[in-house]
């Protein structure tokens, strides 16, 4: 159990740039209800911190989707584990995303939610790493932090189901 892990990012360094995005999507959303739709299970911490500083009418709901690899065609490779339970239609919807790499799921989601009839639709994303991108994405609406191509770790995310409980993002050394 002696695993060494680097810090990235701080809880306090995460910590104010989660209430310098609540801050920014509060003006930008003044006098509209937001439904959040955090992806599973990576967004869960990220959520849950940035939803605090939001309106108390804010609506909360949760996807997981998976990839399945098939390298021919990833976009298509993304399916549903689960799916949001609220109506998103006419409702000003927020993606809440952990981090975005490829952006294989990021393309599929976008374009899922847009099926729904959304009054609008956003991203927010923690962590981007844009050196990894394959997919052709649409900018990120809201977005923490870049990061270099490093397989990170903490705050929600993790490695082989671990370390999502970290309050620091890392990055493991082998
Ligand atoms: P994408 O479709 O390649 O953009 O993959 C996004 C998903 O891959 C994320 O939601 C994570 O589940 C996972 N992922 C990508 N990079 C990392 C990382 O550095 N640490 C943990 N999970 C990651
Ligand atoms: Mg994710």
């Amino acid at each position: 159990m002696n695993t060494q892990i680097e810090t990235l990012l701080s809880a306090q360094q995460i910590a104010t740039r989660v209430a310098e995005l609540a801050a920014e999507i509060n003006k930008d959303y003044a006098g509209k209800d937001i439904l959040l739709v955090g992806t599973l299970k990576g967004a869960y911490i990220f959520l849950a911190d940035l939803s605090r500083y939001l309106p108390e009418r804010t609506q909360i709901d949760f996807l997981k989707v998976s990839s399945y690899g098939d390298s021919t065609s990833p976009e298509t490779a993304v399916q549903f584990d689960q799916h949001p339970t609220i109506d998103l239609k006419n409702k000003h919807v927020l993606l809440v995303e952990d981090i975005v790499d490829t952006g294989h799921t990021l393309a599929f989601l976008r374009k899922y939610l847009h099926t729904k009839n959304p009054a609008s639709l956003r991203v927010c994303a923690l962590l981007d790493k844009p050196s990894r991108r394959e997919a052709n994405l649409d900018p990120i609406e809201y977005l923490g932090f870049s990061i270099p191509d490093k397989f990170v770790i903490g705050y929600g995310l993790d490695y082989a189901q671990c370390y999502r409980n970290l309050p620091y993002i890392g990055v493991l050394q082998s």
